[in-house]
């Protein structure tokens, strides 16, 4: 069931350099199958293609037991979107987090975040934790999450941290 979704209007004055952006982001829990279709998409999209990854590669065993959340723009097209997993009744753990190329650094991963804390908390949980990728440090840095120790290499190639967020 949905937490709500959550209307944002953004206003990124700080990218493109003096353009002046607005941005109506919601976020949201896809529903339908044409949803899903979608959010699927984007994380095989951002997550898995790059690294030449079969499609497919982007599911795990978890889906059906986990919170799906994602970010639409205006035009309800997605544009972010990660998953909230429940390791415990007090732990929650965030999983394929992305956000579309063109539209990073916008503050649409943090709002992501922010549904995922309030919705684990919801839960009951109270604490997060996550494996960050290298490139993605400094961001969950910046949302309060701890760095705890090196944890994998996937693919021989991205290394991950495991990070956490007491919430
Ligand atoms: C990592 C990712 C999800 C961040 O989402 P985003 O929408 O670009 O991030 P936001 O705009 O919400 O950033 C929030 C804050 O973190 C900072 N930040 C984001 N990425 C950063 C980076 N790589 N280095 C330093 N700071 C960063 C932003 O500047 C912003 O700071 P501010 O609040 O002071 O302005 C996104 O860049 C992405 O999808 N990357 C590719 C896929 C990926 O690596 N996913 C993570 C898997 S663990």
């Amino acid at each position: 069931m949905s937490l709500f979704p959550i209307k944002y209007l953004l206003n990124a004055e700080h990218v493109l350099n003096s353009n002046y952006l607005k941005t109506h982001i919601t976020i949201k829990e896809p529903q339908t199958p044409k949803e899903f279709e979608a959010y699927y998409l984007l994380r095989y999209e951002i997550l898995r293609k790059p690294w030449n990854q079969p499609p497919g590669s982007e599911k795990d065993a978890y889906e059906d037991s986990s919170i799906h959340i994602m970010a639409c723009d205006q035009n309800d097209s997605i544009i972010g979107i990660c998953r909230l997993q429940l390791n415990s009744p007090t732990e929650t753990q965030l999983r394929f987090m992305g956000v579309k190329e063109d539209t990073q650094g916008l503050g649409i991963g943090k709002l992501l975040l922010d549904y995922s804390e309030k919705k684990a908390k919801h839960l009951g949980a109270n604490k997060q934790v996550l494996q960050a990728r290298e490139n993605a440090l400094e961001f969950y840095k910046k949302c309060g999450y701890t760095l705890i120790e090196k944890s994998f290499l996937l693919w021989d190639e991205i290394q991950h941290y495991l990070m956490e967020k007491k919430i």
